[in-house]
């Protein structure tokens, strides 16, 4: 599959004139995002999410490394017009209506007036706001005004969709809205990079992930591999018997009534646990496997990168 965005080697720091020191906002970033894919760009505040994307747009360049955008230098101008960019708080005129709003974006980008007439109600449809469309901005609410900036991203049918935190500050409604609209520009063949640090939703909707921590990228691929192979567990539940859990890789969950579940998250260790409950006459009661979430394979990705010293 053809890469669509693709960050090499970059890094980038800021000029502080009170610090000689250098202040590395990313370290040797190496990303890419594929045709077709909806890709989630995860980190906690001040990881260098925005200052990737302002990268990748060419409002900033890297200090080292190299940025490609559809297999062609980034920093081609000719290139900003197959990429739609919804911003982190976006700015918008409060007395112009939604319709206004989008028409005014869509002559700023050279759509003629027949295409603006089909282009204007379909993406006030899409997003839900076919109804709305002339009232003014000012009157608008939250989840309103960033689904009326996504239609403004997409005005000119881009290829790339480049959304810096779309769904923050968003009710669980609004923020269903917004996935839907995502997965169904997905369906479209268009490529979707956003970032967030609202996990949750990135595991709704995400092909693959990329985690960054204080300017580096902890982890990066598809979901269900990131998770699937590093954070299965099991937890068994039995009475009966007492196992000595200093001989297993376990974790006391709880111990109520007779009733005692543990965590393994070892498969070998999982046998010989079973294998000891039968042969002191236990009872298992449950067993059941579980994949830990995205918010707590973060959580360790974050902790081991910070741990080692890395990041
Ligand atoms: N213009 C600037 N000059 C100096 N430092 C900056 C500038 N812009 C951002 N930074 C610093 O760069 C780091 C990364 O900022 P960035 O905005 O990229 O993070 P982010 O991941 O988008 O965070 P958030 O989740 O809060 O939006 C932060 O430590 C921030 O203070
Ligand atoms: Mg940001």
């Amino acid at each position: 599959m053809d890469n669509v965005l693709e960050f090499r080697n970059v890094s980038k720091c800021y000029k502080t004139h009170l610090s000689i020191r250098k202040g590395w906002i990313l370290r040797e970033l190496n990303l890419s995002v594929k045709a077709g894919e909806i890709f989630g760009y995860i980190g906690p505040n001040g990881a260098g999410k925005t200052t990737t994307i302002r990268l990748a747009l060419g409002i900033l360049f890297p200090n080292a490394g190299s940025i490609s955008l559809f297999g062609q230098p980034a920093s081609r101008v000719v290139l900003k017009n197959r990429i739609g960019f919804l911003p982190e708080n976006p700015y918008f005129y409060d007395y112009l209506t939604g319709e206004e709003f989008l028409d005014f974006y869509a002559r700023l980008l050279g759509l003629n007036a027949a295409r603006r007439r089909e282009r204007i109600p379909y993406l006030l449809d899409l997003v839900d706001l076919g109804s709305r469309g002339d009232r003014q901005l000012r009157k608008y609410s939250k989840g309103m005004l960033q689904r009326i900036g996504l239609a403004q991203a997409i005005l000119n049918e881009p290829d790339l969709i480049i959304l810096d935190e779309p769904l923050s500050g968003l009710d669980p409604m609004g923020r269903r809205q917004i996935r839907d609209i995502i997965l169904d520009l997905r369906q479209q063949g268009k490529t979707i990079f956003f970032s967030s640090h609202i996990l949750q939703d990135a595991e709704m909707i995400c092909d693959r992930i990329g985690i960054l921590d204080r300017g580096r990228l902890i982890s990066i691929g598809p979901l269900a591999d990131l998770l699937g192979r590093e954070t299965e567990f099991w937890e068994v539940t039995f009475s009966g018997c007492q196992v000595n859990l200093a001989e297993f890789q376990a974790e006391m969950v709880s111990n109520r009534n007779g009733e005692q579940m543990v965590r393994l998250s070892d498969e070998d260790d999982l046998e010989r646990f079973l294998e000891e409950i039968r042969n002191q006459d236990g009872k298992l009661r449950s067993l059941h496997s579980q994949r830990a979430t995205l918010e707590d394979f973060f959580l360790e990705k974050v902790r081991q990168g910070r741990e080692s010293g890395r990041v």
